[in-house]
């Protein structure tokens, strides 16, 4: 039987905040107020992002490798993110909702990627979408959404769905020529329309030279201090996957351990006949049951 669901579920969060908008969250730069976004992949991750009061939540193509168990970003398909991004969606309510766009669906043309971007808007709820890249064809894409309606977060530094063009899973922007890049394509970008940008793996001292020139609210993953936002991937800041992950990675909780003992916990409980005892188990009358032994037999 499956589980049942709690009805602490259902209870919403903080009832006097405001879901987070477009207009918000420029306030929030404007303001100077940090930005809090995380990853989520499923109902859980979700309401924990939810009851937490996160700002922003990706269903990041992270997914490939936190979820589905793939050993980089590309091999997650649209389909499958779009299984995800309902989950999630279901259990965001006040955070923005931002959908990435997985390898292969958005590359080909423009065509392509507004109508990947609208089928993570209908199908899914998303309400923005996610894209890597800052080069020429990834600026057009994201011209293209923007121009369909759908607001677009941009995504540059280290970029995983290209990392083995950029040289492998290493940080970006590291000479002045690799850094004047970057911070081209994040203009580009932002003159694109996109309404924020992520900085991946980037020097802080870059960040603090790119900063005084970006208008949209920046969101930083090993990008330094200076960003307007934080984010990290929800398995990685509660450590439930094995390995240290990036120097960036910030570990709040050690998750996996506590998933292993518990289970094994339940093992033992079950290899030594001490579950289910009496108070986990369904009664029945007396009668009924003697009348069951008659229909036995
Ligand atoms: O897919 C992802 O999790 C991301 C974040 C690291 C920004 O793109």
């Amino acid at each position: 039987m499956s589980s049942h669901p709690d009805p602490a579920i259902e209870l919403s969060s903080d009832p006097t905040r405001l879901p987070m908008s477009l207009p918000l969250l420029a306030d929030k730069k404007r303001l100077g107020e940090p930005i809090v976004m995380v990853t989520a992949y499923d109902h859980p991750s979700g309401r924990a992002a939810e009851l937490a009061g996160v700002d922003l939540v990706l269903v990041g193509d992270s997914a490939a490798t936190t979820v589905l168990g793939h050993s980089s970003t590309t091999p997650v398909d649209l389909d499958e993110m779009l299984v995800l991004a309902r989950a999630v969606r279901r259990a965001v309510k006040t955070p923005l909702l931002i959908g990435d766009l997985p390898f292969g669906s958005y590359e080909v043309s423009d065509e392509q990627a507004i109508s990947t971007a609208i089928r993570m808007v209908k199908e899914a709820g998303c309400d923005a979408i996610k894209l890597e890249g800052g080069g020429p064809a990834a600026v057009s894409r994201a011209r293209a959404i923007v121009g369909a309606g759908v607001p677009v977060m941009g995504h540059v530094g280290l970029t995983p769905q290209s990392s083995t063009a950029l040289g492998g899973w290493k940080a970006q922007g590291r000479t002045a020529e690799s850094a004047a890049k970057i911070a081209g394509e994040a203009l580009a970008l932002q003159g694109a329309g996109c309404f924020s940008i992520v900085f991946e793996a980037i020097p802080s001292a870059v960040t603090q030279e790119l900063m005084p020139h970006m208008e949209v609210p920046v969101i930083g993953i090993g990008a330094g201090p200076g960003t307007d936002g934080q984010v990290l991937v929800f398995h990685d800041l509660l450590g439930i996957r094995e390995g240290l992950g990036p120097r960036f990675v910030k570990r709040y909780a050690n998750l996996l351990e506590e998933m292993v003992a518990g289970v094994g916990a339940f093992a033992q409980d079950v290899r030594e006949r001490r579950y289910p005892g009496p108070e986990h188990g369904y009664k029945v009358a007396p009668e009924e049951l003697e009348a069951l032994r008659g229909r036995l037999g």
